[in-house]
This record gives C-alpha cells, sequence and structure tokens, in this order.
C-alpha cells in the first residue's frame, strides 16, 4: 500500500496569489457564466489520433488574426485618396517605426492566409470530413474562401501604383465578362464608368470594413459548428469524436464510412447513451 506524502500548507503569500488570480475570475464567471461557456469551447474531448493535419484550421485562423491586427495599425496611417495613397504606403515603409515590418507582415501575409487556406480544405477534402454531418460547415468554408479571395482582391488596388492599377483594370474586366450580371457587377466595383477615386474608397471600405466583418461572423459560425459536431478522426481511424475509445462494428447504413459520421450519432450506435 502506498503512503500518499503530507499536504503541505500553502503560505500565507502564495494564497494571496491565487486568491488575487481566482477571484476576478470566479467574480465574472458568476455574473456572465463566460468563464465556463470558454472551458466548454477549449476542453472538449477530441478523436485520440487527430494529427498535425488537424491544425491547418487553428493556422489559418493566425494567420487571418495576424492579418486583422497588422491591418487596423496600417489603417491608421493610410489614406485611400488617389493623390496620397501611394505616398502614405511609402510613409508607413520608410518613415514610422517598424513600418516596413507590420506592412511587411500585412502583405506577405495575405498569401499565408490565402495558402493555408487552401492547405487547410485539401485536409477537409482529403480527409472525407465534409461528409454528413460536416456539410454545412464546408459550405461555411466555401463563403470564407470566397470572401478570403475577395479581400486579395480589394487589398490589391489600395497601394495605388501600376502594378496595383492594371491588376484592377484586368479583374474588373473579367468580371465584366460574366453573363447578364457581369456588367453590373463591374459597374459597382469600378463605382462608375472608370476606374478613379470612388474606386478606391470603395475598395478600401469593403477591404477593412465589409469583408473582414463578413469573415468574423462566418468564422464564427465555423467553429461553433466544430464544437457543436466534434472534430472528425483521420479516415483510417476507428474512433468516434467525443465519446470514450470503443470498437467501431460496421453498420450497414450505407455510408462509405470514410470518416465517422458525428460524434453523437457514433456514440449511439456503439451503444453509448444518447
Ligand atoms: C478563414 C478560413 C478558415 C478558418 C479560420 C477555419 C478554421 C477551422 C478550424 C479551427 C477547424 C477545426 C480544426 C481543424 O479541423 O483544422 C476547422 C474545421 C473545418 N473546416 Fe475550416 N476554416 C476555414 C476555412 C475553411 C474552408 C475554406 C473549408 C472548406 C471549403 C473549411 C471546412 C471545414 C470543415 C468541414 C471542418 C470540420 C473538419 C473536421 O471536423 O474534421 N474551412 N476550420
Amino acid at each position: 500500500m502506498t503512503v500518499a506524502p503530507p499536504r503541505r500548507r500553502k503560505s500565507a503569500r502564495r494564497q494571496r496569489l491565487e486568491g488575487a488570480i481566482t477571484y476576478p475570475i470566479d467574480w465574472l464567471e458568476e455574473r456572465s457564466g463566460l468563464i465556463g461557456g470558454l472551458r466548454y469551447f477549449l476542453f472538449r474531448k477530441v478523436p485520440g489520433d487527430t494529427n498535425w493535419f488537424h491544425t491547418l484550421g487553428s493556422a489559418t485562423l493566425t494567420a487571418f488574426l495576424v492579418q486583422a491586427l497588422t491591418g487596423v495599425i496600417l489603417a491608421m496611417y493610410y489614406q485611400p485618396d488617389p493623390n496620397t495613397a501611394y505616398q502614405s504606403i511609402n510613409h508607413i515603409t520608410n518613415d514610422l517605426t517598424l513600418g516596413w515590418l507590420v506592412r511587411g507582415m500585412h502583405k506577405w501575409g495575405a498569401s499565408v492566409f490565402i495558402i493555408l487556406l487552401f492547405f487547410h480544405m485539401a485536409r477537409v477534402f482529403l480527409f472525407g470530413a465534409y461528409k454528413y454531418p460536416r456539410e454545412l460547415n464546408w459550405i461555411v468554408g466555401v463563403m470564407l474562401l470566397v470572401f478570403g479571395m475577395l479581400e486579395g482582391f480589394t487589398g490589391y488596388l489600395l497601394p495605388w501604383d501600376q502594378t496595383a492599377y492594371w491588376a484592377t483594370v484586368v479583374g474588373i474586366n473579367l468580371n465584366g465578362t460574366a453573363p447578364i450580371l457581369g456588367p453590373f457587377l463591374a459597374d459597382f466595383l469600378r463605382g462608375g464608368a472608370e476606374i478613379g477615386p470612388d474606386t478606391l474608397s470603395r475598395f478600401y471600405s469593403l477591404h477593412m470594413l465589409l469583408i473582414p466583418g463578413a469573415i468574423f461572423a462566418l468564422i464564427g459560425l465555423h467553429l461553433y459548428l466544430v464544437v457543436r459536431l466534434g472534430v472528425s478522426s483521420p479516415p483510417w481511424s476507428g474512433q468516434a469524436a467525443g465519446s470514450d475509445y470503443v470498437e467501431v462494428t460496421p453498420t450497414t447504413d450505407g455510408r462509405s464510412g470514410l470518416t465517422q459520421p458525428s460524434a453523437r450519432s457514433g456514440w449511439r450506435r456503439n451503444g453509448g447513451e444518447s
């Protein structure tokens, strides 16, 4: 029989320190329940055989947050006016403390974000994680992809240099060739018959308000669905997300079975409580 070592009493200083940390947390929890909500969100059961590929979604989220943060800093100095936009970008890059770094992070981070987005999407596709019951989350993901690309398109014009201008001319003309809606779309993007001051302020507003707002909202919905449905196991796994390990016997429910259908239905099929 092993005897537990005597518990050492905490020193008064340590008790005071712990109290200083736990008191505000308890205060907030008692009044809002937010801490419980956060705990529910962060501490969930995931299948034991999730792997590094499952971190690509969080990596994409991190890249997006870096874009949001650096974008807010850039917006403090950028001027969306054809006469001063280019100079303001030069000013950020050459005169401001660490301006080159913030701008560089935003510019290259945009590519990192899109690349991670595609890697994450490829993981979901190749693992079959888009199947029942996660189809809705795939659809939300597709919307995120569209808004992510739009964010890149609208941001590209903002430096207002030759590359930005002509790339936007090409982009808008491409949209203009779409059947029926094309000409309206091109007019909407230009903000008139020609690319000019209205186009720049329109793109700026879309780039720093409307599209990021939509992306934030969609990410919220995306993560809600991830929490609700649980993370799917890799295709080769026998485990169901959200349940303790139970050997899965093949069922005849007609699904090809690349992934476990869901946390709950997997649990029930294995004889667990509902
Ligand atoms: C801003 C873009 C995105 C962010 C921040 C994001 C974030 C995440 C995170 C954190 C997860 C959970 C962990 C993981 O499985 O990696 C996840 C899961 C998922 N994502 Fe995304 N995602 C994005 C875009 C997309 C796109 C473009 C698609 C597909 C078109 C997609 C489809 C899914 C699906 C179906 C799941 C559930 C996967 C599973 O349960 O195994 N997501 N996403």
